[in-house]
């Protein structure tokens, strides 16, 4: 029986929605109050038990390798200048038994392509997709509920959750009867669709749990929507030949990709901060908003 143990970051986008802020940094390093959006995503995949994170990068993504890298200036400076805890804090950064896969994606291709480059490092492992500027905010990390999901049903596994009709257009979204609690089976699947010809609202967030069939079919889809080769296009061929689920996971989603959802899990992890928490929410009420 295969375990969940590898997860998949495509981190090679442009970040065109955060311009300047994303020029020359990935929009994955932009961070709610000190903590960047990658590192929220590698947590999520740590508290589900994966082990293996496998970042598909692109041109200047460099300080997303960085990041969780040994830093030895900093180490040293922390340590000269006697600062134990912040030393303590960059060192243990992530678990050690984590290891980080970087493979660079050349070509802007689309989601699925950047999946398929994937494909050396997980072979024939069920493997879970992360996208890290949905930040998914659940009292059980969102990945573990659905590592336990697919741990019951043994098939791929989609996060999703229900959009207002407008917004179709900004998702995959699936047309799903449903089986148990939080629990549907997907019968068909689309990129993108206008809000009139959506199959439903059920759309699917930034996190999947895929087969390694995924790559068959991934190898043999044409450019979808946008010119791009779609994930979604991957699992709706990968659905002919195998049962895949939606899981309505269980918290908040923060649409970090856009500026409002930016802002708002900015507000609600500010005010929840350790450090700066009760003054920051001290001043929001001071602003009688
Ligand atoms: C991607 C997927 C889409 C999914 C969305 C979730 O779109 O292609 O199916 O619903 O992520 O955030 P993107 O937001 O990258 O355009």
């Amino acid at each position: 029986m295969k375990k969940v143990r590898k997860a998949v970051f495509p981190v090679a986008g442009m970040g065109t929605r955060f311009l300047p802020a994303t020029k020359a940094s990935p929009k994955e390093m932009l961070p709610i109050v000190d903590k960047p959006l990658i590192q929220f995503a590698v947590e999520e995949a740590v508290a589900a038990g994966i082990t293996d994170m496998v970042f598909v990068t692109g041109r200047s993504k460099r300080s997303i390798e960085d990041h969780f890298d040994k830093a030895y200036e900093l180490e040293s400076e922390l340590e000269a200048r006697g600062k134990a805890e912040l030393l303590d804090f960059v060192r243990n950064m992530i678990p050690k038994n984590i290891n980080c896969i970087y493979i660079r994606q050349a070509e802007a291709l689309g989601l699925g392509h950047a999946v398929l480059c994937a494909k050396p490092v997980i072979g024939d492992e069920p493997f879970a997709v992360i996208l890290a500027d949905d930040l998914l905010d659940g009292k059980t990390a969102v990945m573990k509920q659905m590592t336990d999901t697919y741990d019951y049903y043994r098939c791929s596994v989609l996060g999703v959750q229900d959009v207002p009709r407008a917004d179709t257009k900004s998702y995959g979204i699936v047309d799903a009867r449903q089986v148990a609690d939080r629990v549907e089976q997907i019968n068909a699947i689309v990129e993108k669709p206008k809000p009139e010809d959506a199959p439903s609202t059920l759309a699917v967030v930034g996190r999947y749990i895929l087969t390694p069939r995924i790559f068959h079919h991934l190898e043999n889809v044409k450019p979808g929507a946008g010119g791009e080769i779609q994930l979604t296009d991957g699992i709706a061929s990968l659905l002919g030949e195998e049962q895949v689920l939606a899981y309505r996971y269980e918290g908040t989603r923060y649409d970090c990709g856009s500026k409002l959802g930016y802002l708002q899990a900015t507000v609600v992890f500010g005010q929840r901060h350790p450090e700066v928490g009760a003054a920051f929410d001290a001043y929001l009420k001071s602003l009688g908003g």
